[in-house]
């Protein structure tokens, strides 16, 4: 890919077409297909999660699983629209460790989520959202190009190039592994309350322009 392709923005649809066939990393040879983002292409807010789980590499789409269901509730909840939202993932293709029948999550290393920047890149121009939305540590890796430790920057609007802010806030399976129900209740409520920044962020774009 050349600078001036990164820059252009080309759309969606060519986009998800090229991915199709990525062999940047080694991910594709076990998974079912590579997972493209999904979404309008004037989304104002682009939610970046981690990579797909089982459920979404099945179905070829971002974040249908329990993890899908909590997040739908929580931007629900934020009075964010799914339909509006442009959802994918830093990495675009499940890694996993068969066991039996089971298929067990493995997080994405470096070198991974390194080989797949290009297409968030890409997803990025194609779209220049308003708000970046980093689900977890892998998401906020991908979108800062660094390490970035969700607590020390959780819930603050962090600018990117280009007038882009960004958002930092836990990954939905976070939620999924709390230990008890107080717990759970709890996050939940700080998630959506991340949601709610972001909410009060498009609104704020929407009647500035
Ligand atoms: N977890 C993610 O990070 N992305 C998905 O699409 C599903 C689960």
């Amino acid at each position: 890919m050349t600078t001036a392709s990164r820059m252009s923005g080309l759309s969606l649809k060519t986009l998800r077409e090229e991915a199709r066939h990525c062999r940047a990393c080694h991910l594709w040879k076990n998974a079912t297909q590579t997972v493209f983002g999904e979404g309008p292409q004037n989304a104002q807010m682009m939610l970046v999660g981690e990579q797909p789980g089982d459920k979404e590499d099945l179905a070829g789409k971002p974040f249908v699983g329990p993890a899908g269901l909590m997040l739908d509730r929580a931007l629900d909840e934020a009075g964010i629209d799914r339909r509006k939202v442009y959802v994918t993932n830093a990495v675009k293709h499940f890694k996993f460790l068969p066991r039996g029948k089971i298929r067990l999550h493995q997080k994405p290393n470096t070198p991974e989520i390194k080989a797949c920047r290009q297409w968030y890149e890409r997803e990025l121009a194609a779209i220049k959202p308003v708000l970046v939305v980093a689900m977890g540590a892998t998401a906020a890796q991908c979108v800062f190009n660094k390490i970035t430790p969700i607590n020390k920057n959780r819930g603050r609007l962090i600018d990117l190039e280009d007038g882009i802010k960004a958002l930092v806030t836990v990954h939905p399976s976070y939620l999924l592994r709390q230990p008890d129900a107080d717990a759970k209740a709890r996050e939940y409520a700080r998630f959506v309350d991340d949601f709610r920044i972001a909410a009060a962020t498009l609104r704020k774009s929407a009647r500035a322009a």
